[in-house]
């Protein structure tokens, strides 16, 4: 239970860190939703600046996502596989802020992860994030591959232009251990202590679990 506790208390830590992030996200969110009106569309043409732009900041933050992703996926296999839930809880987010910070701060980009039923309830989206992960529950209704979804655009914000990203991520079967609909006895209670409010279970495997989201500003 102490490990656990701790393994918690890691992911206190790095939700602390992305605190600040999506703080100032969320005191913008009126902004940004009156923002979206002005929101620049992505032109098709290969000459005009802002699709080079947005293709250039698109293909970074792609891989930002990749490696932030793939490194906590990976974590968490092990740990399952070398102790349950309990150990993947303390590997993974003992490294996953370190991972975070380390390809967001090169990238120059804040990195995030928002849902419509998040677990923290830090992780909760503001206006214009909310609204992406709507139309990623609608496209997916329609039939789309949850792993292809994606959303970015460059909107006027504070005098500069503001580039914005968010990726679909599909709940995958490592992942029922924390977010299905049937968790172990001592997972379960332990994350309703820590968190009163989850409400990030009940998934099942195809499901969006949410989004990543990075933003960055341009100059
Ligand atoms: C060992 C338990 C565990 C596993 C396995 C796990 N998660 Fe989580 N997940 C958590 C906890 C705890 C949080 C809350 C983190 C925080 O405090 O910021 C969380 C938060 C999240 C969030 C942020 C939104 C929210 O609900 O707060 C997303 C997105 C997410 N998980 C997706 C996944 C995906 C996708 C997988 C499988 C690849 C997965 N998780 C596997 C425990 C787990």
């Amino acid at each position: 239970m102490n490990k656990l506790l701790l393994g918690i208390g890691m992911l206190l830590i790095l939700s602390a860190c992305d605190d600040n992030k999506q703080t100032a996200d969320k005191s913008d969110a009126a902004n940004n939703a009156a923002q979206q009106e002005i929101t620049e569309s992505t032109p098709q043409t290969s000459h005009a600046p802002v699709a080079t732009d947005i293709d250039t900041e698109v293909v970074q933050a792609r891989a930002v996502i990749k490696t932030f992703a793939g490194t906590l996926k990976g974590e968490l296999q092990a740990g399952i596989k070398a102790g349950g839930a309990v150990t993947a809880l303390e590997i993974c987010n003992t490294k996953a802020p370190q991972i975070a910070e380390k390809v967001a701060t090169e990238a120059g980009m804040q990195v995030s992860r928002v849902s419509l039923k998040n677990r923290n309830p830090d992780n909760a989206p503001n206006a214009w994030q909310k609204a992406v992960l709507e139309d990623f529950e609608i496209q997916q209704a329609a039939g789309a591959d949850p792993a292809t979804l994606e959303f970015s655009e460059i909107v006027e914000h504070d005098g500069s232009k503001e580039f914005r990203f968010m990726k679909a991520i599909p709940t995958g079967g490592v992942c029922l251990a924390c977010h299905g609909e049937s968790l172990a006895k001592e997972v379960r209670e332990t994350i309703t202590t820590l968190y009163p409010d989850d409400s990030a279970t009940g998934f099942t495997l195809g499901d969006i679990r949410g989004s990543f989201v990075v933003t960055k500003r341009l100059h």
